[in-house]
């Protein structure tokens, strides 16, 4: 289902609802959650109402989508010290609730099966919370990931690597591995909410309106889940079909994937 809003503030606002709203029905959740600049006003919306409203979250678990390899905790670009910016230090989660991949993991391979069976565990996640790449990764599952996996490293593309390049001091900087949970990890999510916001999301989010399930498109995998909501602002929808847009542009209910 497609929800389209006039302005990125109001996008990222519903999305924070949606996370708050599951909090709220469940405080014993599992919440998938993303990174990366598109995720910035949600978290702060998010900061906003729990103050505004606090809601005990002793019992809520967190599991990130991803973490380059290389970076620690303390690297200003790492996912871990982007979420403890953003979130985590704001928040009262019990830091062993809080789950990220380990990006200075000595045996990689070992942390990726844990942290696929750390999610299963803890009976699967309820609400996965996506963002989107210039080329359709979600995660930093790349074009051509199977979407039968489970959390792996990954080489992170060329167009990735460059989209990223504007975090780092030098684009040469930017990791060029990565580890993400797989695409079956996130299709196993009870619920998902993809947010894309911006022109620059433009194409790809037409490219995968159009697109058939297809292994070049990985955002294209979720077309096989019962329960996502695909979440826009005009910009990010404005190649999308006229009348998908006009049906699903403040009303946002109805407009299948
Ligand atoms: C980050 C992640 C990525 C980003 C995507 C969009 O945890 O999973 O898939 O959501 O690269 O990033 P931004 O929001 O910076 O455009």
């Amino acid at each position: 289902m497609y929800k389209i809003f006039n302005t990125t503030q109001e996008a990222s606002h519903y999305t924070a609802q949606r996370l708050l709203s599951r909090v709220q029905s469940n405080p014993c959740s599992n919440l998938g959650l993303a990174t990366g600049s598109t995720m910035e006003p949600v978290y702060r919306r998010l900061l906003e109402c729990l103050q505004r409203e606090p809601i005990d979250l002793s019992q809520l678990t967190t599991f990130n989508l991803d973490e380059y390899i290389g970076l620690g905790g303390g690297h200003a670009q790492s996912y871990r010290y982007y979420m403890h910016q953003h979130l985590f230090d704001k928040l009262s989660i019990p830091e062993e609730r809080i789950n990220l991949p380990d990006g200075k993991a000595m045996d990689v391979d070992r942390a990726c099966n844990s942290y696929s069976e750390a999610i299963r565990a803890a009976g699967g996640l309820d609400l996965q919370l996506l963002g989107i790449g210039s080329n359709g990764h979600i995660g930093f599952n790349e074009p051509y990931t199977c979407f039968s996996s489970r959390t792996h490293v990954i080489e992170l593309s060329e167009q990735t690597r460059l989209d990223n390049g504007r975090f780092f001091a030098d684009k040469k900087e930017v990791p060029t591995r990565a580890i993400t949970m797989g695409i079956l990890d996130i299709l196993e999510a009870k619920e998902i909410v993809l947010l894309a916001t911006g022109v620059k999301k433009a194409a790809i989010m037409a490219d995968l309106f159009h697109s058939t399930v297809d292994e070049a498109l990985p955002a294209s995998a979720l077309k096989q889940h019962p329960n996502v909501t695909i979440v826009l602002d005009c910009e990010a929808a404005s190649l999308l079909p006229r009348h998908v847009f006009n049906e699903a542009v403040g009303l946002g209910e109805g407009v299948r994937l």
